[in-house]
C-alpha cells in the first residue's frame, strides 16, 4: 500500500516536473521529447510525425503564404482547414456590396464555384536539415565580426541556390542568434482556391474587443483547396488543374475534448524572443511598442472613421483594419503584461548568474558579453525610436509608401534595362497586386497619410525627412496633387506601366519620387554594416554562453530555439487557468455564445437564422451528452502568431480542433512562457462541423471528410 503511494507520487512529480507545455520542437529531433510525450499520453512514434521515407503527420501540415499562417489537408483532394483570420484578405478581396461574403459567408457548393485567390501560395515542407557546419566558416573565429557575417551571407545564398535550382523554395534560418542553421526545402503550390467562409459574424465573433481574449466564441475557420497540374506538379491557376493529392491528410475526431486530454500542434510559429537580452526586451518595450501603439491609433481611429461612413470603404478596408489593429492590441497587451509582471527582473536574475557563471569559469569568450549588448542597445536606441516611427507611421500608416516601395524592385530593374530581371518583377506585381485598387481609396490615403507625414515629422529630426520636403501647408496642398495623378493610385496608369514598362514613367511620377525619398530616408537612420555585424555577434555569443551555462548546470535540459517561422511541434494537454484567483474554465459553450449577442453592435452581431439553429437545438451528432455544444476550448500549447489555422490534434494525430489565439493575460508570451496562464485559445473541431453541416448544409464538404467519433 505504501509502496504504491510512494510510486503514484514519484509518477505525479514526474508529470509536474514536465513542463512540457513550453517548446516549440523541430520534429526531425522531437525523438529527444518522445519520453515526456508518452507520458502524457502520446500514442504515436517519432517517426509518424516527421518521415522522410513514407507520409507522416508534417506532410498534412502547410504554410501559407510562406508562413504567414498555417493550414492542414483533410482530404485527399487538397481539401485545408484554416483560421477565418488567415483567409480574412482572400474572402475580402473578393467581396463587394453586390455579394458580400464577409457579411454573408461564401460556400462553393462545387469545384467550378471555388475561387481562385491570386498571390496565395501553399508551401509543403520536404524536409528540414542541420546545415549549421556549412554556414559558419570554419576558422569563424579568427575572422573580424563583419568578414564572419559576410561569408555566413555568402554560405547561405550559395547554399540555397543550389535547391533554387532544382525547384525548390528553400530557407536557411538562423537558431539562438545564428549558433546553428537549419535549411527547409519546399515546394510551394500557387494554385489555391477558396471552397468555405462563415459569415464573419460567425468566423469573428467579437471582433476586435475579444481578439486576444478569454472566453472567447469566434468560430475562426476557412477551407480552401490546392490544385496542381495534371502530372501533380506546382502551377499557375489553370481551369486545367486538378485538385492536389496530399501525401497525407488529417482524420477529424469528433467525439469531443476532455480536460487533461493530450493536445499537440503543428504549425510555423512566426517569431519569439525568450532567449533576447534584457537590453533588447527593454528597447522593444520603451521604443518599438511604444512607437506602434502612438502610431497606430492615430491610423486605425480615421480608418474607422471612414469605415463607419462608407459601407463600400467598410468593405474595402476592413483586412488592412483588422490587421493593423491585431499588431497594435498586440502591442497594448505586451506592455501591460511587461508593467504588472516581474518578467524582466527574471531574466535579469539569469543574466547575472550569467555573468557570474562566465566569471566563475573563467570564460574569457564571452567577457562582458552581457554589457556589451547593453551598450550596443544603448548606442542603437534614437535610430532604433527613428525607425520605428518611420515603420509605423509612415509605412504602416500610408497605403501609398507600402505600395510605392513594393514597385521599386520593378523601377531598378528597369533602371539598370534587364529584360530578364524586369519580366520577373512584372510577373510578381501582377499576381500580388492583383485586386490592389479594389480595397483602395485616394481620399481615404490622403487624409491619414498627411495626419501621419506630420505626426512623422514632429517625431523625427529634420535631417531623416525625404529630400525636399518641409512640413508646411503647401506640401499637403501637393501632396493632394500627387496622390490624385500617379501610377500608385490609378488601376489603368498601374494596369499600363505593367504592359508598356517604362522607366520615365516612373521618373516623372511625383508620388513615387517621395516613396523612394520616404524610403532613402531609412538610410540614414541605418548604422553601418560594421556596427551592425558586432552587434549580431554579441547576440550570437551571449545566446551561445546562455546554452552552455544552462548544459552545464543540467546536462538534460531539453532547449528549443525561438520560433523563426520553420515547422515546430508543441505538445501538452486541454486544460484551463486561473486568473487572480478566478477560474477562467477551460471551454466556452453556445449558450454563452448567444449569451453575448448584441445586434446593435457590429462586433456581436447574431443572425436570425443562427439564433434559430441555437433555439432548435438541433446540434445533431455534434453536441454533449447534456445536449449543449461546445464553441471554444483551451491548452497549454506554445504557440505565436504564425501558428494560427494550425490543427490540434489529440494523442493518435487526429484533428480536434484549430488554434487560433492567445489570451490577454499572457500577452508576453512570445518574451517567457508561464505555465499558469499562457494558453492556446482553439476552435472545437465539432462546432465548425455544426456550421457546415447545419448552417450552411453543405454536404459536399462533409462528405469528403474523414470523421471518426471515438
Ligand atoms: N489575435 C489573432 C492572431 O494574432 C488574430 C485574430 C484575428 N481576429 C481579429 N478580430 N482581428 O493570430
Amino acid at each position: 500500500m505504501k509502496k504504491t503511494c510512494l510510486l503514484l507520487i514519484l509518477f505525479f512529480t514526474t508529470i509536474c516536473n514536465l513542463k512540457a507545455d513550453e517548446g516549440m520542437w523541430i520534429l526531425s529531433l522531437i525523438g529527444k521529447n518522445y519520453n515526456q510525450m508518452k507520458a502524457l499520453g502520446f500514442k504515436l512514434t517519432p517517426e509518424d510525425l516527421y518521415n522522410l521515407n513514407q507520409p507522416s503527420l508534417k506532410d498534412a501540415v502547410v504554410a501559407l503564404n510562406h508562413g504567414e499562417c498555417t493550414a492542414e489537408f483533410v482530404s485527399n483532394q487538397g481539401l485545408l482547414f484554416t483560421n477565418h483570420h488567415c483567409g480574412y484578405d482572400d474572402i475580402q478581396s473578393q467581396s463587394s456590396v453586390y455579394h458580400d461574403y464577409l457579411t454573408n459567408g461564401f460556400c462553393a457548393k462545387n469545384l467550378k464555384e471555388e475561387l481562385p485567390i491570386y498571390g496565395k501560395t501553399v508551401s509543403l515542407l520536404e524536409s528540414i536539415t542541420d546545415v549549421t557546419e556549412k554556414i559558419i566558416p570554419q576558422n569563424a573565429d579568427k575572422m573580424s565580426a563583419l568578414e564572419r557575417q559576410q561569408q555566413i551571407e555568402n554560405n547561405i545564398e550559395e547554399l540555397s541556390s543550389t535547391y533554387e535550382e532544382q525547384g525548390y523554395y528553400v530557407t536557411i534560418d538562423n537558431f539562438f542568434n545564428g549558433n546553428y542553421y537549419y535549411l527547409s526545402k519546399y515546394k510551394v503550390y500557387k494554385d489555391v482556391r477558396l471552397v468555405f467562409a462563415p459569415p464573419e459574424a460567425i468566423g469573428n465573433f467579437g471582433g476586435e474587443t475579444d481578439n486576444w481574449v478569454w472566453p472567447r466564441h469566434s468560430v475562426d475557420f476557412c477551407m480552401f483547396r490546392v490544385y496542381c497540374a495534371p502530372d501533380g506538379s506546382p502551377a499557375d491557376y489553370s481551369e486545367n488543374n486538378i485538385p492536389f493529392t496530399p501525401k497525407k491528410y488529417l482524420t477529424i475526431n469528433a467525439s469531443g475534448v476532455k480536460e487533461g486530454d493530450f493536445s499537440m500542434i503543428i504549425g510555423f510559429p512566426g517569431e519569439t524572443y525568450r532567449h533576447n537580452s534584457v537590453a533588447e526586451i527593454n528597447q522593444t518595450i520603451n521604443c518599438d511598442n511604444k512607437c506602434c501603439i502612438e502610431a497606430l491609433d492615430l491610423v486605425l481611429k480615421q480608418m474607422k472613421n471612414f469605415m463607419d461612413k462608407n459601407d463600400t470603404i467598410r468593405i474595402q478596408y476592413a483586412s488592412k483594419y483588422a490587421t493593423l489593429y491585431n499588431t497594435y492590441k498586440y502591442s497594448v497587451g505586451c506592455n501591460k503584461c511587461f508593467e504588472t509582471k516581474n518578467i524582466i527582473e527574471n531574466k535579469t536574475q539569469l543574466e547575472n548568474e550569467l555573468t557570474k557563471w562566465i566569471n566563475d569559469n573563467n570564460k574569457t569568450e564571452y567577457k562582458n558579453i552581457v554589457n556589451s549588448l547593453k551598450k550596443d542597445y544603448k548606442k542603437d536606441y534614437k535610430n532604433n525610436f527613428y525607425y520605428c516611427n518611420w515603420v509605423y507611421s509612415l509605412y504602416m500608416g500610408c497605403e501609398f509608401i507600402e505600395f510605392g516601395h513594393s514597385l521599386y524592385d520593378y523601377y531598378y530593374n528597369l533602371l539598370l534595362n534587364n529584360q530578364t530581371e524586369i519580366d520577373k518583377s512584372i510577373q510578381k506585381l501582377k499576381t500580388k497586386y492583383h485586386n490592389y485598387f479594389n480595397n483602395y481609396n485616394k481620399k481615404v490615403d490622403y487624409e491619414i497619410s498627411s495626419k501621419m507625414l506630420n505626426y512623422y515629422f514632429n517625431k523625427v529630426p529634420k535631417k531623416y525627412w525625404p529630400k525636399g520636403i518641409s512640413n508646411v501647408p503647401e506640401f499637403y496642398d501637393d501632396l493632394k496633387t500627387r496622390i490624385n495623378n500617379s501610377i500608385l493610385t490609378d488601376e489603368k496608369s498601374f494596369n499600363n506601366i505593367l504592359e508598356h514598362p517604362s522607366y520615365i514613367a516612373f521618373q516623372q511620377d511625383k508620388l513615387f519620387d517621395l516613396s523612394k525619398e520616404i524610403l532613402y530616408a531609412t538610410t540614414k537612420m541605418y548604422n553601418s554594416d560594421k556596427f551592425d555585424a558586432n552587434f549580431e555577434y554579441h547576440k550570437y555569443l551571449y545566446t551561445k554562453a546562455k546554452q552552455e551555462m544552462l548544459l552545464s548546470k543540467n546536462p538534460d535540459t531539453l532547449l528549443y530555439y525561438d520560433a523563426n517561422s520553420t515547422m515546430r511541434l508543441t505538445y501538452g494537454k486541454v486544460c484551463g487557468y486561473k486568473y487572480n484567483n478566478k477560474d477562467m474554465g477551460w471551454y466556452t459553450t453556445f449558450d454563452s455564445f448567444i449569451n453575448k449577442k448584441n445586434n446593435n453592435d457590429k462586433e456581436f452581431y447574431v443572425s436570425e437564422k443562427l439564433e434559430n439553429l441555437y433555439l432548435s437545438k438541433d446540434y445533431g451528432q455534434y453536441s454533449e451528452p447534456d445536449g449543449t455544444i461546445r464553441v471554444c476550448y483551451l491548452t497549454d500549447n506554445d504557440i505565436t502568431g504564425g501558428n494560427s489555422g494550425s490543427g490540434c490534434l489529440n494523442a493518435n494525430g487526429q484533428l480536434v480542433g484549430l488554434a487560433f489565439d492567445g489570451n490577454w493575460e499572457a500577452m508576453s508570451s512570445d518574451y517567457m512562457f508561464e505555465p499558469e496562464i499562457t494558453r492556446t485559445i482553439c476552435v472545437d473541431i465539432r462546432f465548425i462541423l455544426f456550421i457546415i453541416d447545419k448552417y450552411s448544409k453543405a454536404d459536399n464538404i462533409l462528405n469528403e471528410l474523414t470523421i471518426v467519433w471515438n
